[in-house]
């Protein structure tokens, strides 16, 4: 397909796609919005969704379904053993992946589930660039510890660093050095690096990896829940991929894992996921576990149209075209807050844009989650649901003390093909809003607060009438807003 250029020279990102089934919205006036926002405990995840305007919480299993993935879904082929569609399946990740062995399972955290309950150990150690939430949760309570091995610089929001996924190698061979090969059971690549903004590692820096992991005999297992946006940055930023097709990225680097596993809430733009294996010993040794929790072999959970779905969907992973669209909606979100001077992650990631809390609301102490504050906060100003990443997503140290993140970021995901660009600009102007009324915005506090994953059903207050507040000052300010 042609780039697209425009006359003018504007950078305008343009949907490669039409829209030929629409859900109609419905946006709450600002004091339903306080009233639900309180009804939730202030906890996003809470609302119902037909409190929100915009829902920008996650990409995951909202994506937008393609004409050819809807008749896979008629076509898929229903049976509880051996269903046709599975095998499919299998054979478009064997394509892609070039590894034999698939088990199936019913989201990400289940393959999670699986591979720690069979490689962790107590004591065990599991460096990764970044951790994702529901990922160290299963590493800790299986005994085992993470530690983070991303570059310094990659937790600086304000940056040029094309790649903040990329490993520090150093710091890999230090952990390995430290801790003793035969206590680390995998090193583990998380593409498309969500907490840090959905940054993507380098295809350069994944095949170092792979060297130093060879040479001390650990295993390397890739998160692949966000590869679909990392494939697009290593094409557009790595001079290496250039010249390479989709397809051809993917295949090299799957080559430098032993396991592949991925939500496929995001990757094939349906609902699932699975664990890909080089060997068969390591299928062998993980299929009990898949019979026990998930299903059988071949479903794992899944319905057998979100298999076929997800096959097709993996296929449209590999269109330069189609997966371009998510990163260029978020970088020309990204760059006109950033032109407001509304600090934001940069440069613009994958998944979504990510406002930086910590200096959007630096009078918000960490113990009272300025990130949470700021979703809560922007919820209000325009009914638009966006996830906290930071200190609530955290849990308490085993000594009751805050885990005060090294990160505060808002995520307004945008969900693949979902969301057009008056959609986008509305949240801009919204966001900007809450910005000139920034100092209005003061912390939360725990009302009902989980031992793990508080973040998902924890409960909150307002430390103060602050909300009511910025409620006032949003009908002075949007006076036929009715
Ligand atoms: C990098 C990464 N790994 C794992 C998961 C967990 O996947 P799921 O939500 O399907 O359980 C996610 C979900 O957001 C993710 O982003």
């Amino acid at each position: 397909m042609e780039t697209i250029q425009f006359y003018s020279g504007k950078k305008i990102p343009l949907e490669t796609h039409r829209v030929r089934v629409v859900q109609k919205l419905y946006l709450p006036k600002v004091e339903e919005r306080l009233k639900a926002l309180k009804e939730a405990g202030n906890n996003l995840y809470l609302l119902k969704n037909t409190d929100i305007f915009l829902d920008m919480l996650t990409d995951s299993g909202v994506n937008a379904m393609s004409d050819n993935q809807l008749s896979a879904m008629i076509n898929a082929d229903d049976a509880y053993a051996g269903s046709r569609t599975f095998f499919e399946l299998k054979d478009k990740l064997t394509e892609l992946f070039g590894m034999e062995h698939f088990l199936p399972t019913h989201q990400g955290r289940a393959c999670e589930n699986i591979l720690a309950q069979s490689l962790i150990k107590e004591g065990d150690v599991c460096p990764m660039n970044y951790h994702f939430t529901t990922t160290k949760a299963h590493i800790v309570k299986n005994g085992g510890r993470v530690v983070e091995v991303v570059k310094k610089s990659s937790v600086i929001t304000d940056s040029t660093d094309p790649f903040k996924g990329d490993f520090d190698l150093d710091e890999l061979e230090n952990v390995i050095n430290e801790v003793g090969a035969e206590h680390i059971p995998f090193v583990r690549v998380e593409a498309g690096t969500n907490l840090i903004g959905g940054q993507p590692i380098s295809l350069g820096n994944i095949e170092e990896i792979h060297r130093i992991c060879k040479a001390h005999g650990i295993s390397l297992v890739l998160d692949a829940s966000l590869l679909q946006d990392n494939l697009y940055f290593m094409k557009i930023r790595e001079e290496r991929c250039k010249n390479m097709s989709i397809r051809e990225i993917t295949k090299e680097v799957a080559s430098y894992f032993d396991i592949i596993y991925f939500s496929a809430r995001k990757l094939g733009f349906a609902r699932g996921g699975g664990i890909c294996v080089r060997t068969k010993e390591l299928w062998d040794s993980m299929k009990e576990a898949i019979t026990l929790y998930e299903g059988f072999l071949t479903y794992g959970g899944m319905s057998t149209k979100e298999m076929g779905a997800i096959a097709v969907g993996l296929e449209e992973t590999m269109d330069f075209d189609i997966i371009s669209q998510g990163p260029l909606f978020i970088e020309y979100m990204v760059n006109e807050l950033d032109k407001r001077g509304i600090p934001v992650v940069k440069p613009a990631g994958g998944l979504g844009c990510h406002l930086d809390a910590m200096k959007f609301v630096p009078n918000i102490p960490g113990d009272q989650y300025p990130a949470a504050a700021l979703c809560s906060a922007l919820y209000l100003a325009g009914g638009i649901r966006t996830m906290e990443r930071g200190t609530l997503s955290e849990d308490r140290n085993p000594d009751g003390s805050e885990h005060i993140a090294s990160m505060e970021l808002v995520r307004c995901a945008l969900p693949r093909r979902v969301f057009t660009l008056s959609q986008v600009k509305y949240a801009i102007d919204r966001i900007t809003w809450l910005w000139d009324n920034r100092d209005m915005i003061e912390g939360l506090t725990f009302t009902e607060e989980p031992k793990t994953l508080r973040f998902f059903v924890g409960r909150l207050a307002p430390v103060s009438d602050w909300q009511e507040k910025l409620v006032d000052k949003f009908k002075k300010d949007f006076p036929n807003c009715l």
